[in-house]
């Protein structure tokens, strides 16, 4: 076999035989084929897309490049969450440990940023001392003790996701429903969780821009993890709009903390998203047999303080340093900052996500090249949102830039990103549906 034909088979629209996948993909992990070649593949997956058999073969390629993680030996019930991606999407900070405190385990394989959407694992990153690249026995003792544990792909456990994760994110390649697919179930199918609450995101900040390419990708994740034995729960969610008030790595992990703190005071989209992945949590790890129940729940536990100790207990856990984060908390800020103000008195129809998202990505909260590091201090708060009224000349954005030049770079991007209305915007639903594999 030679990769080259692999490619130009797919460039055609051909589909490929579970042997040409596998060798493909094991010979990349293996250093035989170049990201160049692999780079001209993904691409052609873009355009040419994947069959329902394909995409379960290379889902399998992927979680077989590498080890399972035994969960054997700490108590149940586990169960994920898991995001397509968006801007602003924090929710994982806040579940994790909301799971944890209700007695659902949570083994958690996180990305990092990918395109214009942030990755958890750099927010992780953005507190000191906190380490995402977990050796297995680290990872088992985290969840044992903590009620979860959050990591990254390592050259043990899906290197395959790992590499192509990385140059997916550089070559415009992300956006295929079976690539996002393969790579979401093989990081879940390793971690070793029972079931499964996706959060597929639709909209301008999303990898799928309209509900039903967004659909697309739910009903591919559901019956693709369904054959893989899992439970799964998928919400299609809308992220037009970035998700709470903060985009960019320690802001977000700062906003988490503050929900953890006090729910009341939480964004409220970002309070009800939470909510209803939780409340799926709850429900597919047996601590109540309907969703009214799991919200009530949910809701009651985050006022107990108990998931603001875990998440706390976590990051020691992981060598992150508890005292240094907290004395962080609204000064650790890049000195390169301005402030975007509302150009005219009116309302605010959206902030669109994928203008804030691109412009982040310029900010330093992502990456251009798979080598630049990401600043943990870049980012944008949002004091308006859509529905809000402005006079000229409020504060609509706190803009942070890596350094002068990016923050001069992203501030156009951002004001365009304003979208302004006569009238009051109509509401738009967050939660648009629910797909059910349980
Ligand atoms: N999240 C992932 O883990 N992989 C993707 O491809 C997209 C979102």
């Amino acid at each position: 076999m030679r990769a080259v034909d692999i490619i130009m088979d797919k460039r055609l629209g051909k589909e490929l035989s579970r042997e040409a996948i596998g060798f493909l993909i094991g010979g990349y992990v293996a250093g035989d084929i170049p990201d160049y070649q692999v780079a001209a593949w993904a691409m052609a997956v873009c355009l040419n897309g994947m069959t329902a058999m394909e995409t379960a073969a290379l889902t399998e390629t992927m979680l077989v490049s590498g080890a399972r993680i035994d969960l054997s030996g700490i108590e149940g019930p586990f169960v994920d969450k898991h995001s397509t991606g968006g801007v602003g999407d924090k929710t994982s900070l806040i579940l994790a440990p909301l799971a944890a405190a209700i007695g659902v385990r949570d083994p958690m394989m996180a990305g990092r940023a990918l395109g214009h959407t942030g990755g958890t694992l750099d927010k992780l990153d953005a507190i000191p001392g906190y380490r995402t690249q977990l050796t297995v026995a680290e990872f088992r003792a985290t969840l044992d003790s903590a009620g979860f544990a959050i990591a990254g792909q390592t050259k043990d456990i899906v290197p395959a996701d790992r590499l192509l994760y990385a140059l997916r994110d550089v070559t415009a390649t992300v956006e295929s429903v079976p690539l996002i697919t393969a790579s979401i179930l093989s990081k879940k199918a390793a971690e070793g969780a029972d079931a499964l609450v996706l959060d597929v995101k639709y909209g301008s900040g999303a990898f799928m821009k309209d509900p039903l390419e967004g659909e697309k990708l739910a009903r591919s994740l559901v019956d693709t993890g369904a054959a893989m034995g899992k439970r799964i729960i998928a919400l299609l969610t809308d992220m037009n709009e970035p998700l709470g008030n903060m985009v960019g790595n320690f802001l977000e992990v700062e906003e988490c903390l503050d929900c953890l703190e006090d729910f009341s005071k939480a964004p409220p989209d970002l309070a009800e998203v939470t909510l209803e992945l939780a409340a799926r949590m709850a429900l597919l790890g047996g601590k109540v047999t309907n969703i009214e129940d799991g919200r009530a729940l949910c809701a009651e536990t985050l006022v107990s303080g108990k998931p603001l100790s875990l998440f706390l207990k976590n990051v020691e856990a992981q060598g992150g340093n508890v005292r240094q984060l907290c004395a962080m908390r609204r000064v650790y800020r890049s000195p390169f900052t301005a402030t975007v103000r509302a150009a005219r008195n009116d309302y605010i129809a959206r902030i669109d996500a994928w203008k804030t998202g691109h412009a982040a990505v310029i900010l330093g909260v992502g990456r251009n090249r798979a080598s630049d590091t990401v600043s943990p201090v870049a980012g944008v708060q949002l004091h308006k949102k859509g529905g809000d009224t402005v006079q000229q000349g409020d504060p609509i954005m706190t803009v942070w830039g890596k350094d002068e030049a990016s923050l001069a770079a992203a501030l156009p991007q951002l004001e365009a990103a304003i979208e302004y209305a006569p009238t009051p915007p109509a509401k738009r639903p967050l939660v648009l549906k629910e797909l059910v594999h349980a």
